[in-house]
């Protein structure tokens, strides 16, 4: 394996950020009502976590039920951490029944817009009867704890409700973002063997509508192992195909169920679920996430991340599809007790103020978005967010990426109205739950900088070989002690988590993220190092695109790389080369880039696509994508070549460029 730093972006984004020095201390009014109130309250916790962690995780663990306790709080190497030992409990009884069940029955638990304007109000007792009957419905279906139960659909408030009434019986879900192919749904199906999909008819986005029941009926002609599917009717009149003996309609198994489910009693390193996602090799990798470990990690940095009250509106505006919509749009702040707003379509419509039309709306409290969709609002203009008041906003989050320090400048101005602390949260699919964040009412926030660690969490930035690399020098982002939220394999494919993460950085998890920390402790992330392309806040393996690519007739091999870009953080270049007889047209160009989007989803469709004849490879055979980035990025090469095989490819790359 060659050098992990092969991403030159990596010092750019150094030099940027290392001339960002303002600084923004919490807000006294909000610091005065805030769960941790100073920096130097935030730094005993912070000690105590790290000095005795597993004192301070059994009593984050201790704010939740358990059907019965653990024996060990925590055991084994950070490559095999098991956590809450022996413990029983369910994530749906933390998220739903401890509320409904309690003082909290009729305080709104899901308040949902759809994108034509409707409105629905679930409240914790109603949510406990919907996911009851819903569980109910699964088990009328034969699915029984451990099975893995897909679900692709649309954002509604049933979304929310397939995951608890799978977290209630056990069973395993996957969910699928909504926007993924019928390809990208077989392939997850098939990888873990669901039994059952949960889908709907049709979902609502930009005016338009998705037609999420047709492909998952395309994607299921290669899936023998599913033997229903539950549909959702989203739509007034639905006109989608029903398979006789498979495919049931949501409502009317809703009537006939049972109103009353009891919970399984998980152990606490049962699986709850898995998610695919991008890593630099292979096919995406299903991680697996376990119950008691992951229900600790999400319910405490929901606590004190978002600061939650009780009279908050919360609105994470992530897709349930990806692991932010997991984490903080469902579990996180259900276990809460939360108001979760959701919506399910796009901001931009009917027109770009949609979301600060639904923030006054709903006097949304705790708003929680992406770097890449607050770029887009800066484009729009200010008119949009004008129009609004925004006074019942007092906390504002950001994830998926680094935030630029303009657009955290904007964000603090324009949204927060220099009235909100604002949370740079970094995290993973992997890490189950935020990593590095700032505590609000405690920790200054610095812009483009997700600050200081959580609870618990102690990052280090190391040299390929380990070794501590001096503050302010940029290195690989590392883990060496367990957290009780990291996933804890790769479905059907161990061997494959051991070398993902823990195989490059000796008895460290290894984030694939460079990252330095300054004189104060903050940290800075500045991108990946792998193979990995952040494009709009959507992690993509260049393998996934290329493997796409080369799967079509005419295409003979492939590369993509990513280069910036000042919308969606990164595009996808892709260089291609086409087999012997098949002539570059500019129409195969727009051919190939709408296949991978058929192949895999849209948001992988490449921006550039490029026809070579041949790429660029060292001696050994291997792709050098780190020419091929500065290629896409800059229009020529600078960098060292003395390993390319063949010189005449890179001038030839050169040429070819429009
Ligand atoms: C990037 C999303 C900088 C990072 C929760 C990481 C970030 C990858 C931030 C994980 C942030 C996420 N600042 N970079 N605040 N948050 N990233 O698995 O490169 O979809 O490795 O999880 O996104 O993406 P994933």
């Amino acid at each position: 394996m060659g050098s992990l730093i092969g991403n030159e972006s990596v010092g750019t984004n150094m030099d940027s950020l290392l001339r960002e020095n303002r600084v923004f201390a919490p807000p006294a009014e909000f610091a005065a009502k805030a769960h941790v109130k100073s920096v130097a309250e935030y730094e005993a916790m912070y000690r105590r976590s790290v000095e005795d962690p597993e004192a301070f995780w059994a009593e984050a663990a201790g704010e939740l039920e358990w059907f019965a306790p653990w024996t060990k709080v925590q055991e084994g190497e950070i490559a095999e951490a098991k956590w809450f030992v022996g413990g029983k409990l369910n994530l749906c009884h933390n998220s739903v029944d401890r509320h409904a069940l309690g003082a909290r029955k009729d305080k709104v638990a899901l308040l949902w817009e759809g994108e034509p304007g409707e409105v629905r109000k679930i409240t914790y007792g109603e949510l406990h009867e919907q996911v009851q009957r819903f569980a109910n419905v699964l088990k009328g279906l034969g699915v029984v704890k451990g099975d893995r139960v897909a679900i692709y659909m649309g954002m509604c408030p049933e979304l929310a409700i397939a995951l608890l009434a799978c977290a209630r019986i056990g069973a395993i879900h996957s969910v699928v973002f909504g926007g993924f192919a019928s390809h990208a749904i077989a392939d997850r199906v098939n990888d873990s063997g669901c039994v059952a999909v949960i889908t709907q008819d049709i979902s609502y986005r930009r005016g338009g509508e998705v037609k999420l029941k047709s492909i998952v009926d395309e994607a299921l002609k290669k899936c023998p192992t599913v033997k229903n599917v539950v549909v959702f009717q989203r739509a007034a009149s639905s006109a989608v195909s029903m398979t006789e003996g498979r495919d049931i309609w949501w409502h009317e198994a809703m009537a006939l169920a049972g109103a009353e489910c009891a919970a399984e009693w998980m152990d606490s390193e049962d699986p709850l679920y898995i998610l695919y996602t991008s890593g630099t090799t292979g096919k995406p990798k299903g991680l697996v996430h376990t119950t008691g470990g992951y229900s600790v990690g999400t319910y405490l940095t929901s606590k004190y991340v978002f600061d939650l009250r009780e009279d908050d509106v919360y609105w994470c505006t992530a897709d349930i599809g990806w692991v932010t919509g997991h984490s903080y749009v469902v579990y996180g702040p259900l276990q809460n007790g939360a108001t979760v707003m959701m919506y399910e379509g796009a901001p931009n419509w009917p027109e770009p103020d949609r979301f600060w039309k639904i923030v006054d709306a709903h006097k949304v409290s705790v708003f929680y978005t992406a770097p890449t969709a607050i770029r887009a609002f800066t484009k729009w203009g200010n008119e949009w967010v004008d129009k609004y008041s925004l006074a019942s906003l007092r906390l504002l989050g950001t994830v998926g990426e680094p935030i630029n320090p303009e657009s955290w400048m904007w964000y603090h101005r324009e949204i927060g109205k220099e009235r909100c602390p604002i949370v740079d949260t970094y995290w993973q699919t992997e890490t189950g739950a935020i990593m590095i964040a700032p505590i609000p009412g405690a920790v200054a926030a610095k812009p483009g900088s997700a600050t200081r660690p959580f609870f618990g969490i102690v990052p280090e930035v190391v040299t390929q070989e380990g070794e501590p690399v001096p503050d302010g020098q940029g290195g690989l982002l590392v883990f060496r002690k367990p957290w009780p939220s990291l996933a804890r394999t790769i479905y059907g494919d161990p061997e494959r988590y051991k070398q993902a993460y823990f195989s490059e950085i000796p008895g460290c998890y290894f984030t694939g993220d460079g990252a330095r920390r300054d004189e104060d402790g903050y940290f800075w992330l500045m991108g990946r190092v792998d193979d990995v392309i952040n494009v709009s806040g959507h992690r993509l393996g260049t393998m996934e695109i290329e493997s796409a690519l080369v799967a079509h007739v005419k295409v003979a091999e492939a590369a993509v790389v990513g280069r910036p870009d000042a919308m969606k953080g990164q595009a996808i270049a892709a260089f291609v080369t086409l087999e012997g007889g098949c002539e570059a047209t500019e129409e195969l160009k727009q051919e190939l880039r709408q296949w991978v989007a058929k192949e895999i989803g849209a948001l992988a469709r490449p921006d550039d696509l490029r026809f070579t004849d041949a790429l660029p490879k060292t001696r050994s055979g291997k792709i050098m994508r780190r020419l091929l980035r500065e290629l896409a990025e800059t229009g020529e090469v600078k960098g060292d070549t003395t390993t390319l095989e063949d010189f005449g490819v890179i001038a030839k790359l050169r040429e070819n460029d429009e």
